[in-house]
């Protein structure tokens, strides 16, 4: 029953990609899954309607609430499956900060443009803020290295600028074309192109990110 919130400042950074995918591969592992589409733009939610994949059986769309209303939402999720995965929109945090409030593990991913770290450095201090409010060590915190050219300087170097910020980095996802397309489809990666090396990340990600919950 791990909450698991996808978040950032910078749009268009993967967050959707990662929650929808992940989604998958946690079904895949035999967990029930949700999928909650926190950003008022809903695209998860419109990727999950494309098509009639596994997102259209995980996904729900929550409406623009009061924070009591999105931890409800959450704890009523919590209460069914053992994975609840939040997408949170990008701009004003404020919609995920109140999700770290109620989160096991944040998830930020991040692009390998040194433009995507100044608005990293701003979520990562939010997630803090909200383990300070909690007193707690939870939410946990990662990072995602997101859309990685590989076999660039830029990517290779990414591990090593996010490493210096303090947090664990998690296997990274590339930018491959497979991953635009399943969304197109209407569908996540393990199902448009299963066996791919865009597959093998989302899986690897996956297997990572249940290590760290199960603790
Ligand atoms: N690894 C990837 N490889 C190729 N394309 C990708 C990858 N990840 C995301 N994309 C594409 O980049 C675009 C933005 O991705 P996505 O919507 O997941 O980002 P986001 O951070 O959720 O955006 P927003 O901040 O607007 O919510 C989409 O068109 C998506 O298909
Ligand atoms: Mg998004």
């Amino acid at each position: 029953m791990a909450v698991i919130v996808i978040a950032g400042r910078k749009g268009g950074i993967g967050k959707s990609t990662i929650a929808g995918n992940l989604a998958a591969e946690f079904a895949a592992m035999g967990q029930t899954v949700a999928a909650l589409d926190a950003d008022p733009q809903h695209s998860l939610a419109a990727w999950a309607k494309q098509g009639d994949g596994m997102l259209s059986q995980c996904v729900e769309k929550l409406d623009r609430g009061s924070p009591s209303e999105l931890h409800a939402k959450v704890r009523a999720a919590q209460k069914t499956a053992d994975i609840v995965l939040v997408d949170t929109p990008p701009g004003i945090q404020e919609v995920a900060y109140q999700a770290m409030l109620v989160a096991d593990l944040v998830l930020l991913p991040c692009g390998p443009s040194p433009l995507d770290l100044f608005p990293l450095k701003e979520a990562l201090g939010l997630a803090l803020k909200a383990r300070a409010e909690r007193r707690s060590k939870k939410p946990r915190i990662r990072f995602v290295p997101s859309k990685v050219l590989k076999n660039t300087n830029l990517g290779r170097g990414l591990s090593s600028s996010l490493e210096q910020l303090g947090k664990k980095v998690l296997p990274g996802i590339g930018q491959r074309i497979a991953v635009a397309e399943a969304v197109v489809s209407g569908l996540t990666v393990r199902e448009y192109a299963p066996g791919s090396a865009a597959h093998a990340e989302f899986e690897q990600l996956a297997k990572a990110v249940d290590k760290i919950v199960r603790r």
